[in-house]
Order: structure tokens, then C-alpha cells, then sequence
């Protein structure tokens, strides 16, 4: 009954929907754990692309179970869009259960992340305003609203009222803008309640029979190792915490019921949002500009272009240390098909010398320089190989280089969106 993680390694879209949806056909359960719809899961199957926001990867196969764990943020307009979105397109979605644990994404939370984004100007963090911050915000400060509130009317009605006052009087008081009315907001809540009631379940508790059955238990990272609320690049990280640990906490279950870890590597690396990154790019006709092009380098969620730059190893190593990595899933290597020149940073140095950690100061970091290793393309479309010994030598020198430096094995590599296109160097499930 193996159980595995899939976390993303560097900084968010490293293909996490993609890996998961090829590992859901041998599990029994998919779990997601952490974030919201901050998220963005693209699956390709059958040349039908799905956007997945907060619904587990899982979703897209008949009889598996999909839950969203304790650990998720739950914006309820936007998942009962999602279910509705997904049905259309013919998937049965009878076998989702959601906790009812999860805090509840309200739009105050939104309103208040726009207007926190606004209010920073140029330090803003570049959030994908969809209230994920101020929910956790929330969460810690012990004043949420969990799903099983918003399931129980009376309990409803009298946390909104509370919330609601305090939320308007900072709407209002100090940012200047239009309060929300509460008794509209109660009733629409009221609605999204009667629609979600019946996936609601204690999903940590249905996870134990699901490991006492010795099921095969896949859970789904969001973000990202560098997104981290402690391990990121703060403050421009999410609010959550999207490394492996978290997949117990956010689920209900002991650190003991994992059993591998897959951490999700995009052949080059790229950001969305602001904060240090230090093998961008910043050509608009060179490498960095391929990548965004070749690769449809566009955010998911919100369409913005993302941050492209090569390869950083460094923080490859640093995710395989905060999340006990012991596989690596490679992914995209495709996109890199026609660069006649690739480079990895392999190292870091500051000052002058070699650092073997990423600084925790944002200072520090902005004065890191990349070391990079300069390897030859392999010019040949690699999409259509399924075995890693068909994969060009220049490529297959780039994929153990990176192993290498990292000190995890290879366990998958990608070659193209579809399921089939995944070559397995290591069965997991
Ligand atoms: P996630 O947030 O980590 O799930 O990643 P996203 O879905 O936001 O972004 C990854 C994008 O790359 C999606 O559009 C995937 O369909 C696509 N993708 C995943 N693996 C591969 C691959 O190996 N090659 C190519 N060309 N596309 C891929
Ligand atoms: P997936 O699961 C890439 C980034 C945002 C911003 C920062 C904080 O698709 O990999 P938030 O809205 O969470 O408060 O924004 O985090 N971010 C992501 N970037 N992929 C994601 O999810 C992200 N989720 C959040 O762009 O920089
Ligand atoms: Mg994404």
C-alpha cells in the first residue's frame, strides 16, 4: 500500500497535475492538501485539456476517491464552478469528498488581498488576489470560518455577522473602500452550503480506513518547495505550507504514512509573481524568451507571462533536502528540443565565494551569482520516446548532471503534456 507525495521543487507549474494524473492510475485515493485556487493543474488527456484549480488531478479517472484535505482553503464559488465545469465535460464526480476542516476562502478575503496587493505598489508580492493569504491570515489567528460553519446554518450566520464587522470596519476604515453587505452574503453562502453539504465528511478519519484497506494513497502538492510560508523566498511566497511534511498535517494522518516523495522538476525554471530568482533571464529574444514562447510560459490562473531562466540545481538540492525527495520527475525537457546551447547553475557564489545554502536574507540573495555549467542541446524532437535509453546522449547528460547535483534519482521524465508521453525509470505505485 505505497503512499506517495508529489511537491513541487522550485517555484510553482512544474507539471505537478501532470505527474499526479500518470500516478493516479494506480492509486486508490487522491488527496490534496495544501493551498486554494492559487493553484493551477493543467491535464492533458485524450488531447482535452483540464484546468484544475482546487479538485485533485485524480478526479479526471471513474472510481477513484478524491478528497480535499483539512490543510486546503475552500473558495465555495469557485469549486462548485469547477464541479460544474468538469460534469459538463462528462467526468463523474461522485466519489469527491471534502473535509470539514477546511477554512473558508469569503470575499472579503479577495477584496482584502487586492487591496493589500494595492496598497504595497511596488512591493507587492504579486499574488494571484484570490483571497489566499487573508484566509490563512484567518486560519492562525484563530478567527476562520471552517467548512463544517459554513454547513451549519446557525453556526453560519453568527461567525459571518462577527467576521463581517471586523472585515468592513478594516474595509472601510483604512483602505477607503465600499463595505459588503451582510445579509446578501449570508444567503449566498447559505446556497453554496446546500450545494456542497453533501461531499462534506471528516476526510482524516476516512483516510484511516482507506490505509487500513492497504490502499494506494496518492496526495497532491500545490506550489511550491519555494513558495513555502518558511522555506520560500519570503515574503514573496504563499501563505501555506506546500512541502511534503505538510501532506500529513494538511491531510490528518502521522508523518509515518508516507512513503516515497516525487519532487516535480520543469527542465528550466520559471516564477510567477515577484521575488528573487536567480537564474532569470531577462532577454526578450534570446533563451529566456524561448522558453516562455516554446513553452506557453503563461500563468493558468491569472494568463501572466512567467519568469523564465535556466535550470537552478541549487534549489533542486535544497527541495530534495526540505522534503525528503527521493525521486525526481522531470518534466518539459521537451521544450528545450531546439536550444543548441543549455545551462545549469550548479552552484552559488557570494561575494566571491562558493555558498552551499540558499540565504535566508533577500539581501544576501540579490547578490547571488549563478555558477553554470554549459551543456550542448541534443536538437532532436524527444516527444514521441518512451524509453530512457532513446533519449539523446546530450539530453540523457543534462538529466544526470542534474541528479547529481541534486544527490536524488531520476524516477520519471516527461516528455510532452499527454499521459503517454512519460518515460519511467522507477515504478512507484
Ligand atoms: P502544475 O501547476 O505544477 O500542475 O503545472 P501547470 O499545469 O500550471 O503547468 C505545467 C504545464 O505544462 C501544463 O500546461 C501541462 O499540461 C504542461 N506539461 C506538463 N508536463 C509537460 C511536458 O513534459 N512537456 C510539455 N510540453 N508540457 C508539459
Ligand atoms: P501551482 O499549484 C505558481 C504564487 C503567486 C505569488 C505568490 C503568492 O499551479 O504550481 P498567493 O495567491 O498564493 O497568495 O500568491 O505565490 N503562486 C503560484 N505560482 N504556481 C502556483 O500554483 C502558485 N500559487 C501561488 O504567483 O507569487
Ligand atoms: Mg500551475
Amino acid at each position: 500500500m505505497p503512499s506517495v507525495v508529489v511537491i513541487g521543487s522550485q517555484w510553482g507549474d512544474e507539471g505537478k497535475g501532470k505527474i499526479v494524473d500518470y500516478l493516479a492510475q494506480k492509486a486508490d485515493v487522491v488527496v490534496r492538501y495544501s493551498g486554494g485556487s492559487n493553484a493551477g493543474h493543467t491535464v492533458v488527456v485524450d488531447d482535452v485539456s483540464y484546468k484544475l484549480r482546487l479538485l485533485p488531478s485524480g478526479i479526471l479517472y471513474t472510481g477513484k476517491t478524491c478528497f480535499l484535505g483539512n490543510g486546503v482553503v475552500i473558495n465555495p464559488g469557485v469549486v462548485l464552478q469547477e464541479i460544474r465545469e468538469i460534469k459538463e465535460k462528462g467526468v463523474d464526480i461522485s466519489r469527491l469528498l471534502i473535509s470539514d476542516r477546511p477554512h473558508v476562502v469569503l470575499p472579503y478575503h479577495t477584496r482584502l488581498d487586492e487591496l493589500q496587493e494595492a496598497a504595497l505598489g511596488q512591493k507587492k508580492i504579486g499574488t494571484t488576489k484570490g483571497g489566499i493569504g487573508p484566509c490563512y491570515m484567518d486560519k492562525v489567528a484563530r478567527t476562520g470560518i471552517r467548512m463544517c460553519d459554513l454547513i451549519d446554518k446557525e453556526t453560519f450566520a453568527e461567525k459571518l455577522k462577527i467576521q463581517l464587522d471586523a472585515k468592513n470596519a478594516i474595509i472601510t476604515k483604512i483602505y477607503g473602500a465600499e463595505p459588503f453587505d451582510y445579509e446578501q452574503m449570508l444567503k449566498q453562502f447559505l446556497g453554496y452550503a446546500d450545494e456542497l453539504r453533501l461531499y462534506v465528511t471528516d476526510t482524516g478519519a476516512a483516510l484511516e480506513e482507506v490505509f487500513e484497506k492497504g490502499q494506494n494513497v496518492l496526495f497532491e502538492g500545490a506550489q511550491a518547495t519555494f513558495l513555502d510560508i518558511d522555506h520560500g523566498t519570503y515574503p514573496y511566497v504563499t501563505s501555506s505550507n506546500p512541502t511534503a511534511a505538510n501532506a500529513a498535517t494538511g491531510s490528518g494522518v502521522g508523518p509515518r504514512a508516507i512513503d516515497h516523495v516525487v519532487g516535480v522538476v520543469k527542465a528550466y525554471t520559471t516564477r510567477v509573481g515577484e521575488g528573487p530568482f536567480v537564474t532569470e533571464l531577462h532577454d526578450t529574444d534570446g533563451p529566456g524568451n524561448e522558453m516562455r514562447e516554446t513553452g506557453h510560459e503563461y500563468g493558468t490562473v491569472t494568463g501572466r507571462p512567467r519568469r523564465c531562466g535556466w535550470l537552478d540545481a541549487v534549489i533542486v538540492r535544497t527541495a530534495a533536502r526540505l522534503n525528503s525527495i527521493d525521486y525526481l520527475a522531470i518534466t518539459r525537457l521537451d521544450i528545450l528540443d531546439k536550444m543548441p546551447k543549455i545551462k545549469m547553475c550548479v552552484g552559488y557564489k557570494y561575494r566571491g565565494e562558493a555558498i552551499r545554502h540558499i540565504p535566508a536574507s533577500l539581501k544576501v540573495l540579490a547578490q547571488v551569482e549563478p555558477i553554470y555549467e554549459e551543456f550542448d542541446g541534443w536538437l532532436t524532437d524527444i516527444s514521441g520516446i518512451r524509453k530512457y535509453e532513446e533519449l539523446p546522449l546530450n539530453a540523457r547528460k543534462y538529466l544526470e548532471r542534474l541528479s547529481e547535483v541534486a544527490g536524488v534519482e531520476l524516477g520519471i521524465v516527461s516528455v510532452g503534456a499527454g499521459r503517454k508521453q512519460t518515460i519511467v525509470l522507477k515504478e512507484l505505485l
